[in-house]
């Protein structure tokens, strides 16, 4: 993206993890953030520990609730006009366990945050990107798991595999509408943040981690190249996607995607 001096990036999950980082980043590229996080003190925690911190706006909402993400919205809209990225970040992990296993409390929670909020953020926020046709982003965060065939985390799995579609669908109906809107869909796997810090023991293959910030480089690189698919490890996904493409050409059962595919170098 360039010229982003005074350039307005709304980041939900901004208070942790790849959230923060792509805050940190973008303020120091000369843009105002709006920091959205479900957590007060970490928002102000990341205000703090901003280089520039009255460029960082938070706003305290759960994206859960449509009716707080419309308020969020209208608030937005007075205060700082249409917002020229929009990346929506915050996700959250499940319990695991076999679908029938894991409670109905959890599904939803874990659908809630990661579809639901998701959704919400683009409903409440695109009606207002699409006016004057300018060039604007919306960079939806999915997960590697979406692309694979994995169990053990059935409603983080799904929800992610959601996402991917929603993404999809939201890039082609803004092309079918000529709209200058460019959609990406980040897809990170293995970056060492809290999200990570949860799953850790079962990572073989500890080369692979990367940071938030080398996810926001790619990220911004995938950006400028106008990339609608930008994955953390493009190898190792990019075979999760041809064992999981392979067996659905050829109708065989699906394959469980190995870690081993992660391996990058
Ligand atoms: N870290 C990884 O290895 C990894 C891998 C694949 C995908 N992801 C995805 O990347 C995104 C960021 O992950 P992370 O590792 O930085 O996680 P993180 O837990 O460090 O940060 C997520 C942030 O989202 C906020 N949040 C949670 N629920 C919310 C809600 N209802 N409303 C508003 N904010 C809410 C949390 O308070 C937290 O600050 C997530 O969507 C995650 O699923 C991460």
């Amino acid at each position: 993206m360039k010229d982003t001096k005074n350039k307005i990036a709304c980041i939900t999950g901004a208070a942790s993890g790849i959230g923060q980082a792509m805050a940190h980043r973008f303020i120091t590229q000369g843009m105002q953030v709006i920091g959205v996080d479900i957590n007060q003190d970490a928002l102000q925690a990341t205000k703090q520990a901003s280089k520039h911190p009255d460029n960082f706006h938070p706003f305290t909402v759960d994206i859960a609730n449509e009716d707080a993400v419309n308020q969020f919205a209208n608030e937005v809209k007075i205060q700082f006009g249409v917002v020229d990225m929009l990346c929506n970040n915050a996700g959250i992990g499940a319990h695991k366990g076999r679908i029938w296993d894991i409670s109905s409390e959890n599904w939803h929670q874990v659908f809630n945050v990661n579809f639901w909020g998701i959704t919400n953020m683009i409903r409440a926020f695109v009606p207002m990107m699409l006016n004057e046709n300018k060039k604007r982003y919306i960079i939806n965060t999915c997960s590697g798991v979406a692309l694979g065939t994995q169990w053990g985390q059935s409603p983080y799995v799904s929800s992610k595999s959601a996402v991917l579609s929603l993404s999809e669908l939201l890039f082609h109906e803004l092309k079918k509408d000529e709209s200058a809107i460019q959609v990406s869909v980040l897809v990170p796997t293995f970056v060492q943040t809290r999200d990570y810090l949860t799953v850790k023991g079962d990572l073989p293959n500890e080369d692979d981690v990367l940071q938030a910030n080398d996810v926001v480089d790619i990220m911004l690189e995938g950006i400028e190249n106008q990339r609608f698919y930008i994955f953390t490890h493009p190898k190792g996904l990019a075979k999760r996607v041809q064992v999981k493409m392979e067996s659905m050409i050829n109708r065989t059962d699906p394959v469980f995607s190995e870690h081993l595919y992660y391996k990058e170098k």
